[in-house]
């Protein structure tokens, strides 16, 4: 199938419900397509891989990646907001039944207040070693050092040796002056990270960069590479946050080999 305009495409989500999912502006569907080819580009992400996404929110990376994956090719997501999952499973699966996804009640102060479980203690429900490549788009930037920490853990555990991850952050620079526009954007200073709302902090949350290498190396991943987004400057233009793209040990052939397409 096609993915490119919103009129003939079944896989893009009514306005009502692109709003409700709460995944912010921007064009669905050219957001996605762009996404497709970061992943492809510095996560060689290949067409018959198996891929997890975390915070998975409607479907807009999900969406152009089955016009890429291939058997034995395949997809999971998980995310916290159940509208948006069984969006992703009325719409999405039956057409293309390698994806799936599923609601996890992890706790969030902006998308699940109510959830049961606290993220710092998620065991993602999968398999050791399960994937090749897992993606977590504007995710980390709604979560809190503790809870990054133990995803990252996991997100580890899942990845086959040669894996990788590729994740969207805030990164905050402590040792350059912050921008005007990054100091409005996270006003509040907790010490370990920064947020815009005390009240919600998980409403959005940039950490320091010696925290988030800190824990990219105690979970045991690699960062093989950096790409500094827009937001500091308060340019609304992807990479709107900054890029991190990260490995499981002994895999720098797969990582900088090339793309299968
Ligand atoms: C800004 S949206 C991005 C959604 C999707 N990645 C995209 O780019 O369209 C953030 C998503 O992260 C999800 N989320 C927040 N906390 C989460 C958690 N602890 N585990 C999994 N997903 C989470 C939210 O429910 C929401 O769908």
């Amino acid at each position: 199938m096609r993915w490119r305009t919103r009129n003939d495409n079944p896989l893009v989500p009514p306005a009502r419900a692109l709003r409700a999912a709460g995944i912010g502006g921007g064009d669905y569907v050219a957001v996605g397509c762009q996404f497709l080819e970061y992943f492809k580009d510095f996560a060689s992400l290949g067409r018959h891989d198996a891929v997890l996404e975390i915070g998975c929110g409607i479907g807009r990376m999900a969406g152009p990646l089955t016009t890429w994956l291939q058997e034995p090719g395949r997809y999971e997501g998980f995310d916290v907001v159940r509208s948006s999952v069984s969006w992703c499973t009325k719409t999405i699966s039956p057409r293309y039944p390698r994806f799936h996804f599923q609601c996890l009640d992890v706790a969030n102060s902006l998308y699940n207040p109510r959830g049961r479980l606290r993220p710092e203690d998620l065991a993602f429900p999968f398999a050791d070693g399960s994937f090749d490549v897992i993606i977590g788009v504007s995710v980390f930037t709604h979560m809190l050092p503790d809870a990054v920490s133990r995803y990252l853990r996991e997100a580890r555990r899942v990845l086959r040796p040669g894996g990788r991850l590729f994740a969207t952050w805030f990164v905050w620079q402590a040792d350059v002056p912050a921008t005007e526009d990054a100091l409005q954007l996270f006003p509040v200073d907790c010490d370990s990270h920064r947020v815009a709302r005390r009240d919600k902090p998980e409403a959005v949350v940039a950490i320091p960069e010696s925290l988030i290498v800190e824990i990219y190396r105690l979970a045991g991943l690699n960062v093989t590479r950096t790409v500094e987004g827009n937001w500091r400057r308060g340019v609304h233009a992807l990479p709107y946050q900054d890029m991190i793209i990260a490995s499981t040990p002994s895999t720098e052939a797969v990582v900088t080999g090339a793309r299968d397409r």
